[in-house]
C-alpha cells in the first residue's frame, strides 16, 4: 500500500462543500471523474480504500453505497454503528490504516467531510489533493479548510461546463513533498 493517502474534494469559490448534509450542487462529469480516480488501480488483485466521516457516508443515497469496487471505511467514534457486511468502521484515521496496511490495498482515498478534511490536512501521511474547483458560490454549511498557502498546484484541467456551472479538475502536491 501506498504509505501516502490522497484528498479528493470538490469546492465551490468560498471553498463551500455541503449544505443539510447533501452536496450543493450535481454535477455527473464530478462524480465521474471522482469515480474514476479512486477506483482505478495498476496491480492486479488489488482495490483502492475510501475513507469517509459517518455524516458522509449517511450522505450517500442507500442504493449507491457501499460505493462499489472500492473498500468503504467509515470513521465514527460510536462502537456500535451499524455498517453493511463489507463496510469497514474504525474509531480514527491511524486505526483505519492499520488495518488497510495489511490488506490488498493499493491507494488510500480521503473523501470527505469536513471533520475528516481537517484532520487529514494536518496528517504527515497526505500525499496528492485532487481538487474540483467549482466556480460560483453556493450556499453552503459545510466548508473545506483553507489549503492553498499549504500546496502547490501540479496540474489543472480545461474549464467543464454543465447545467450552467463551470468547474475544472485541479491536482495539488503539499509543498513539504519533494
Ligand atoms: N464536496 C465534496 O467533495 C464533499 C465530500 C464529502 C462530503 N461532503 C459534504 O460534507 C458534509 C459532511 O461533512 P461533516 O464535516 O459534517 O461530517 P463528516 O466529516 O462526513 O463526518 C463527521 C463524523 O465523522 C466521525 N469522525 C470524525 N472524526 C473522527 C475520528 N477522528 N475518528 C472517528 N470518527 C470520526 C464522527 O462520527 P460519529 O459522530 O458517529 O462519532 C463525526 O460526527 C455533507 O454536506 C457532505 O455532503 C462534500
Amino acid at each position: 500500500m501506498n504509505e501516502r493517502f490522497n484528498i479528493v474534494v470538490a469546492c465551490d469559490l468560498n471553498r463551500g462543500i455541503g449544505k443539510n448534509n447533501q452536496l450543493p450542487w450535481r454535477l455527473s462529469g464530478d462524480l465521474k471523474y471522482f469515480k474514476q480516480i479512486t477506483t482505478e488501480t495498476t496491480a492486479p488483485g488489488k482495490y483502492n480504500a475510501v475513507i469517509m466521516g459517518r455524516k458522509t457516508w449517511e450522505s450517500i443515497p442507500p442504493n449507491f453505497r457501499p460505493l462499489s469496487g472500492r473498500y468503504n471505511v467509515v470513521l465514527s467514534r460510536n462502537e456500535t454503528y451499524y455498517v453493511p457486511d463489507g463496510v469497514f468502521r474504525f474509531a480514527s484515521l491511524d486505526e483505519a490504516f492499520e488495518h488497510l496496511e495489511k490488506g490488498p490495498v493499493e491507494q488510500v482515498f480521503i473523501i470527505g467531510g469536513a471533520e475528516i478534511y481537517n484532520q487529514a490536512l494536518q496528517d504527515h501521511r497526505i500525499g496528492l489533493l485532487y481538487l474540483t474547483e467549482v466556480r460560483h458560490r453556493f450556499d453552503c454549511d459545510t466548508f473545506f479548510p483553507d489549503y492553498k498557502q499549504f500546496f502547490q498546484l501540479l496540474t489543472s484541467s480545461e474549464i467543464q461546463s454543465e447545467n450552467g456551472i463551470e468547474y475544472s479538475f485541479k491536482v495539488y502536491k503539499p509543498n513539504l513533498l519533494a
